[in-house]
């Protein structure tokens, strides 16, 4: 087995000691050391892999070829959606999310169906033995020829299959489970993870292959390992849902290939995850009607139009302190529209508990969501029910003013589409620009004028 020499540095500050310690003499932080390999043990044991890769040349950037960064199509279109539009060679991308969300299972589906389409595909597991990835993939009918399963935890070993199956595509289920023989720290920790990480980018980039690692999200939504892991790689994805809803959302939170404004959307069904393509419907199946605080509004997901609703419920407070909680919005900017309405609109909302929901879990953190959410806490507060027909569009200012927002076109597209026959936008937004004939467009130039046309005042 190559055994490497290896430091302990820290990630703070950069004191370096052979051996691990739990506090930095350096700096002073506790559980800031992480391994390190130094130097590799000598030529006979070291990769082959690593000794192929030749030195970079300088081109003209007139000269060079970019065929090379041609994407394959994954037959997923919401995940080559997020990767930028298809998955591109030789990149490494790291998938996380929560345990159990569905991580094994989208890259178990999105292997297939890249195999199926004659790309060989090496699925690495450190999870899961051959039997239990056979069974799932027996459910998920994703039996492909070209999909090969490898449950190994030793990357030296891994290697070795790579050279054997030369695959076009490699998964590695998860950076947390596998490790390189010869370190000292366990798989796993903070050094393990990143010189695997480093370890895959080189056989990504040596040997063209398109490389997905799955890692497991810690409480506080960091992927577990340093940070440093998120800038070795070409994009990062996060898969996530609420654990009792059944859709989930892929998102970009970073990508060298694509915008990272993209999201795809699935639902876990009983044979894996199916794809929706028309997420509105999906968000809005569950609306009720006839009650006050629901409220529907379009938000930008990407460069999809996405109509969701917002329920609020205001109740009269019984302790001395209210309570706000918001789910889905961020709280700082649920808080910031009650003093706006407080202020400009006169509702007294001092003494009221207020609890702000996105439907369906999702995430919004578009400005132009605002006059949704006014709209929806006037709604509960006035006790007055919302035109199911209604949609809001804006963003709402400190004074009261509804300010335009971007891509007023297609938001107001999607809204017809779903059979919505009013739309309400800021009047900025109508400058310029002739509304379909077929909707209601209402300009509006502040909360209160919002408020006369959808609560009668
Ligand atoms: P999994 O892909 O193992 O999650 P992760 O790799 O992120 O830890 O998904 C596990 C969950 O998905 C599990 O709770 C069961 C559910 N599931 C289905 O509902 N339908 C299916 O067809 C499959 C394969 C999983
Ligand atoms: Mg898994």
């Amino acid at each position: 087995m190559a055994k490497y020499k290896s430091k302990f540095v820290c990630q703070d500050c950069g004191y370096e000691s052979p051996k691990w310690m739990g506090k930095c003499p350096g700096c002073g932080q506790w559980n800031t050391m992480a391994e390190e390999v130094v130097s590799k043990p000598s030529p006979q044991v070291n990769s082959q892999i690593l000794q192929q890769s030749e030195p970079a040349i300088a081109h003209k950037i007139t000269e060079i070829d970019t065929v090379a960064e041609a994407r394959t199509h994954s037959g997923l279109v919401e995940f080559d959606r997020v990767l930028g539009g298809g998955v591109v060679k030789g990149s490494l991308v790291l998938v996380g999310g929560d345990p159990g969300i569905g991580k094994s299972t989208l890259l178990l589906q999105a292997s297939n169906s890249i195999a199926a389409m004659g790309n060989k595909v090496l699925y690495v597991s450190g999870e899961e033995s051959a039997k239990q990835i056979k069974l799932r993939a027996d459910r998920l009918d994703a039996l492909s020829d070209n999909l090969y399963i490898l449950p190994e935890t030793d990357l030296e070993r891994v290697e070795q299959h790579i050279k054997q199956v030369s695959p076009d595509f490699l998964i590695v289920d998860s950076i947390q489970t596998v490790y390189r023989p010869g370190l000292q720290s366990a798989p796993g920790s903070v050094g393990q993870v990143r010189e695997c990480t480093a370890f895959l980018l080189r056989i990504a980039k040596s040997l063209d292959i398109a490389t997905f690692i799955v890692g497991h999200v810690t409480k506080e939504g960091a992927i577990a390992g340093p940070r440093m892991l998120e800038h070795m790689v070409d994009a990062v994805l996060y898969f996530e849902g609420e654990r009792h809803h059944t859709y989930r959302i892929l998102r970009a939170v970073k990508n060298r290939f694509g915008s990272t404004n993209e999201i795809g959307i699935f639902e876990m069904r009983e044979k894996g995850l199916a794809e929706v393509h028309n997420p509105s419907e999906l968000f809005l199946s569950e609306r009720p009607h006839g009650v006050a605080g629901s409220c529907v509004i379009a938000s930008m997901e990407g460069t999809r139009p996405v109509l969701v609703e917002i329920q609020a419920l205001v109740t009269p407070s019984s302790y001395g302190n209210p309570r706000r909680m918001a789910t889905g919005l961020d709280h700082h900017r649920v808080s910031l529209i009650m003093a706006v309405l407080e202020k400009r609109m006169g509702l007294y909302l001092q003494s009221q508990d207020a609890y702000v929901n996105v439907a369906g879990g999702v995430r919004l953190d578009e400005p132009a969501v605002d006059l949704g959410i006014a709209l929806a806490l006037g709604s509960s507060f006035r006790e007055r029910e919302i035109q199911p027909t209604d949609c809001f569009i804006g963003e709402v200012g400190l004074t009261g003013e509804v300010r335009g927002v971007s891509r007023i076109e297609q938001r107001v597209r999607e809204a017809m589409k779903l059979g919505f026959t009013r739309v309400i936008v800021p009047t900025k937004n109508l400058r310029g620009w002739q509304p379909p004939a077929d909707i209601q467009v209402i300009g509006v130039e502040t909360v209160q004028e919002a408020f006369q046309v959808a609560l009668g005042g």
